[in-house]
């Protein structure tokens, strides 16, 4: 770990390796922006912007990830969930915090701490974001993946992580993965109580927490106490890449086709990429050209849907 006490996020960056799962430490435990009190302003202005995804307790390990809010819904207000939440029975994320000033200035804060040590590996970070997860005690988190790499750290109550491994494909197939960055869907993970077995585990206390390399598939488990969690998220050049090959097998498969995985075959990933960015970087050039907001996940923060 890190010798220097300023840190905000401690890392073995002597053995950081981006595409590994890894423990970190940290020392946002006593940040004012991320007691409750904060928490449930910024859950009132991130509510009127559609910005909070919630579902009660109900919801278990196999719950599908993308529709566990309608499964489960939880009806109370934002802020009457947090201000109770011990009680509330409920899972809740204030997503995307970069896009309130305040809360922006800590994502900014913390990615500036750790951005010289991923820089040296893993160039081009980018799409910036910041997550907030409140929740109930014995409350879970769905089994999921995401696109972004993650510095997950626990600030209050303990919780429960599983990780797996990106490249995992009995917990996430190919297919799997490459539908999600497709399309965002998830329809193509199924739990299995016998995955359990495969993870990584973290069981995490305030002040620590974990690196989760991008599609690395998770699922959280409370305590029986009430758990505050922070992510800050980026993708970088070489997650960019990874998802926009996967994208392009999906289009492959919609055309009767059967690529190899991603990164078994060099040539046909290079020319892929090659072929689908300046299609991309074409159609977002277009964009602009008509005054439009294109969608880049070039982008400095992560566009809020
Ligand atoms: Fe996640």
């Amino acid at each position: 770990m890190s010798a220097d006490a300023d840190r905000l996020i401690e890392v073995d960056w002597g053995t950081f390796d981006p595409w590994r799962i890894q423990a970190v430490r940290h020392r946002l435990m006593d940040h004012p922006l991320l007691q409750l009190p904060s928490l449930v302003e910024l859950s009132k202005r991130l509510e009127s912007r559609g910005r909070v995804r919630t579902h009660s307790s109900d919801a278990t390990p196999g719950t599908p990830f993308n529709t566990a809010p309608k499964l489960h819904p939880n009806h109370m207000t934002a802020a009457s969930t947090l201000q109770q939440i011990e009680q509330a029975k409920a899972w809740m994320s204030l997503l995307n915090v970069q896009t309130d000033d305040t809360y922006r200035t800590l994502v900014d804060d913390v990615l500036d701490d750790v951005k010289p040590g991923v820089d040296r590996v893993d160039p081009g970070m980018c799409y910036r974001g910041g997550w907030i997860f409140i929740t109930s005690p014995n409350t879970v988190t769905p089994f999921h993946f995401d696109k972004e790499h993650n510095f997950i750290l626990q600030v209050s109550g303990r919780k429960t992580i599983y990780v797996w491994d990106h490249r995992d494909t009995v917990a996430a197939s190919e297919e799997a993965r490459d539908r999600f960055h497709a399309c965002h869907e998830r329809d193509r993970l199924h739990w299995d109580e016998s995955l359990r077995a495969r993870a990584t585990v973290f069981h995490l206390e305030p002040g620590q927490g974990a690196y989760m390399p991008s599609t690395s598939p998770h699922m959280v488990e409370n305590g029986d106490n009430a758990s505050v969690t922070i992510s800050f998220t980026y993708y970088t050049h070489a997650t960019r890449r990874d998802s926009l090959l996967h994208a392009a097998h999906e289009r492959m498969r919609g055309w009767g086709m059967h690529p190899p995985a991603v990164g078994q075959n060099a040539l046909l990933d290079f020319l892929l990429h090659a072929g689908f960015r300046t299609a991309i970087d074409s159609r977002e050039w277009l964009r602009r050209s008509l005054g439009k907001q294109p969608y880049t996940d070039g982008a400095a923060y992560a566009i809020a849907g």
